[in-house]
């Protein structure tokens, strides 16, 4: 049905107009206000008039988007509608945890219920279309992109892509609570080297496929609308003129039938990487890959029109990707009410609803993860303890909020300090040094923090000296990450080390509260912070959810996604290693370590620590075998031996002993959250299938190769109860 009614639309197109569908631009101009005058803005409302663009980027609010809409539907020839694009990526305006900290509450159901609100509250708003989520893996802490994904694994990755493009895009995507989703950066942005954003990607064969694509397809399986190129080459060839990404596997294998939009300019940027000689080089290449819009790059604008009258792009070509955007937009249904987007009183009844601040709060309270907790400094006795705060980013209501922010409402996330004395009014607060309040939004550059003024810490060690417990806020400001924010260094910037050292000298109750979007090398406060509370960026309810952990209303129940590193010399680093030759051993010169720090991970993949206790017994195998087309079942006895009640994430990992190629020391398989009450027991079923044991093996076939499995069963990566079992296919049988 859509499909004929795409044929008769396109057999109506002039090759402009169908050049045009395939053209993003920015929005140049403030709708809301008067009618374009300048020059250039003149020209976008033109282009809009004559069919010559497909969609906008950056444009939101009804009124807005309406008045856009309308020069696209009232006044160009065929009254296509414009499809509206921005990115929503952790919320609209309330919002919620950076996927990097949901990604910590093992929990895809947060996920999930986030990416519903933000589709909510970006709909109300005129929006159609979501540049989320992003499911590069990432395994290099310099990388600023870090704090947009679910960290370093992959199967934790595919679970948090599958669930966020179904928050997104609901069952329904004509519904007016839904967006459509883009699965980005397509593909191995993540792997940039040395952690440089935009920088070349050099990665093998399998790591492309057993690591960095699972995740992508998670997408497809969810029906994700689009997908984003990505700015980087791998091994020399540009993602945006990728054939075999974008065609073969894509839009062939997986039988992808939405749109891939460019990233910004990505496709000019062929230029630059030396691969095209000119735009119009540069769009030949792109079209012919299977890049179907051109964000901002005014590539596919200046130059495919001619290539198809010069014949040197095929116009089926541009057919195949007008089809595909216009199927897109079918299925918003655009096409049966353009304004179904534009209705100003439902915008203001739902954007930033009271009604979505609990999901927010539900979604920072599962993020948190306690790393440490001597002597359980933690949790705080309100009643008892003399509480003094300190540190720049506790009254910092604008760093919470995280980069990437959307429609966020600056400095409105409730900050730790306003979170605290709801619950503790008599707390004493003293800031401390100021550098991480710095409002910039940029970023440019850290190289200029030159704090000099010291006053902050001695009157801060004054007031360390009366209190029972210091909860020193520390970590970086929010626009430290996120795109174009790689760094060299991961430690704490300014005088905040100097802050925490001299506060120890007086008091060694020492409580660190992190906030930041990356892994940061917390060996200067490892062994003197008492208890250290990863919080990454919670959104706008941070304050509350970290002071509820803090004070023991809610028990911490989050795990890492990613490795914390001992310093940035272990960079890239990640759980899942395959084996060397020479397996690391401290104690023996000649195997794979360093000579200067120990090669495991300060804190593991999946770790996180509760205010209570869990105790792991009993794993049992259905069988010591799994024979081809049987399951595995595994189990395992949980207990809560401590004295209140919790959730525990319960986490499998496999590895394959001896296979065809060096496989992962482990692997995630399967996780779990289960609540427990005090020694309450649960027994968790896990059951494993010939799939869950395939890699993507040099046949270019994902395949599960006989042999001996371990598997354990554990609190996180590096520890677990253990068994052994055997693969056995039918061809072994026989
Ligand atoms: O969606 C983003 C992308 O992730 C990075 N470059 C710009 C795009 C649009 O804002």
């Amino acid at each position: 049905e859509t499909e004929k009614k795409i044929d008769e639309l396109l057999s109506k197109m002039t090759i402009e107009e169908k050049v045009g569908q395939t053209v993003q631009y920015s929005s140049l101009w403030e709708l809301t206000g008067p009618m374009p005058n300048g020059e250039s803005e003149k020209v976008l409302y033109e282009k809009i008039v004559s069919g010559k663009v497909g969609s906008l980027i950056n444009i939101t609010g009804t009124e807005a988007v309406r008045k856009a809409q309308e020069l696209a539907i009232n006044e160009s020839r065929l009254g296509i509608p414009l499809i509206f694009g921005y990115d929503v990526i952790h919320g609209f305006k309330t919002m919620f945890p950076i996927p990097l900290a949901e990604a910590s509450s093992f929990d895809p159901e947060v996920a999930k219920r986030s990416a519903e609100v933000a589709a909510e509250e970006a709909a109300a708003a005129g929006l159609n279309w979501t540049f989320a989520p992003m499911v590069d893996i990432s395994r290099d802490a310099r990388w600023g992109r870090v704090m947009e994904g679910a960290g370093e694994d992959t199967y934790l990755g595919a679970k948090f892509a599958y669930a966020r493009v179904k928050g997104f895009q609901g069952d329904d995507l004509s519904s007016r609570k839904t967006v459509a989703a883009t699965a980005k950066h397509f593909a191995a942005y993540g792997f940039s080297e040395s952690g440089r954003d935009y920088n070349a990607v050099d990665i093998s064969h399998s790591t492309l496929h057993n690591v960095v694509l699972p995740p992508f397809k998670a997408c497809v399986d969810a029906g994700v609308a689009t997908f984003m190129n990505s700015f980087n080459t791998i091994g020399g060839e540009p993602s945006t003129k990728n054939s075999y990404l974008q065609r073969d596997l894509l839009k062939g294998e997986w039988e992808f039938d939405g749109f891939i939009v460019s990233d910004w300019n990505s496709i000019g940027e062929l230029q630059y990487q030396g691969v095209a000689g000119s735009p119009a080089e540069a769009a030949q290449q792109a079209i012919v890959a299977g890049s179907d819009m051109d964000m901002e790059g005014n590539c596919y604008s200046t130059s495919l029109g001619d290539l198809i009258n010069q014949k040197k792009v095929n116009e089926e070509l541009l057919d195949e990707a007008v089809r595909r955007i216009l199927r897109v937009k079918f299925a918003l249904g655009l096409f049966d009410d353009p304004f179904k987007y534009c209705d100003a009183a439902y915008e203001k009844e739902t954007v930033y609803a009271e009604k979505f601040r609990k999901d927010a709060l539900n979604a920072a309270l599962k993020s948190i993860v306690l790393l440490k907790n001597e002597d359980q400094i933690l949790p705080l006795n309100a009643q008892l303890d003399q509480v003094m705060l300190t540190g720049a980013l506790a009254i910092d209501k604008d760093s919470p909020i995280g980069n990437w922010r959307a429609q966020a409402i600056p400095k409105s996330a409730v900050s730790l300090l306003e979170g605290m004395k709801e619950v503790q009014n008599n707390l004493t607060y003293v800031q401390g040094p100021d550098y991480v309040r710095n409002d910039s939004l940029t970023f440019l550059s850290l190289l200029d923090i030159n704090e000099t003024d010291r006053t902050g810490i001695k009157e801060a060690v004054k007031a360390a000296k009366k209190a029972k417990v210091v909860v020193i806020a520390m970590g970086e400001n929010c626009f430290q990450s996120g795109e174009a924010r790689s760094q060299s260094e991961i430690g704490f910037k300014g005088l905040q080390l100097e802050l925490f050292e001299e506060i120890y000298k007086v008091n060694k109750n020492i409580v660190v509260v992190l906030m930041n979007g990356r892994p940061l090398d917390l060996t200067p406060i490892q062994d003197k912070a008492k208890a250290i509370v990863e919080t990454w960026f919670l959104g706008t309810e941070s304050g509350n959810a970290i002071a509820q952990v803090l004070y023991g209303e809610y028990n911490p129940s989050g795990k890492l996604p990613v490795s914390m590193p001992r310093g940035i010399g272990q960079l890239p680093i990640y759980y899942n290693k395959t084996n060397t030759g020479r397996p690391t051993n401290e104690d023996v010169i000649f195997t794979s370590r360093y000579t200067d720090i120990k090669s495991s991970p300060l804190y593991p993949f999946g770790y996180g620590l509760s205010y209570t206790t869990y105790d792991y017994k009993d794993l049992k195998l259905s069988s010591s075998k799994m024979i081809e087309e049987g399951n595995l079942e595994v189990s395992v006895k949980v207990t809560n031996t401590g004295k209140v009640a919790g959730e525990e994430i319960v986490q499998l990992y496999i590895r394959d002993k001896v296979a065809s190629l060096a496989r992962p020391l482990k692997e995630l398989k399967r996780f779990e959250k289960i609540t427990l009450k005090p020694e309450e027991s649960k027994t968790i079923k896990f059951t494993l299938t010939k799939e869950d044991l395939a890699f993507y093996t040099s046949n270019n076939l994902w395949e599960t190769e006989d042999g001996v499995f371990d598997i354990w069963v554990g609190p996180h990566s590096d520890e677990g109860l253990h068994a052994t079992f055997e693969y056995v296919s039918n061809n072994v049988n026989q």
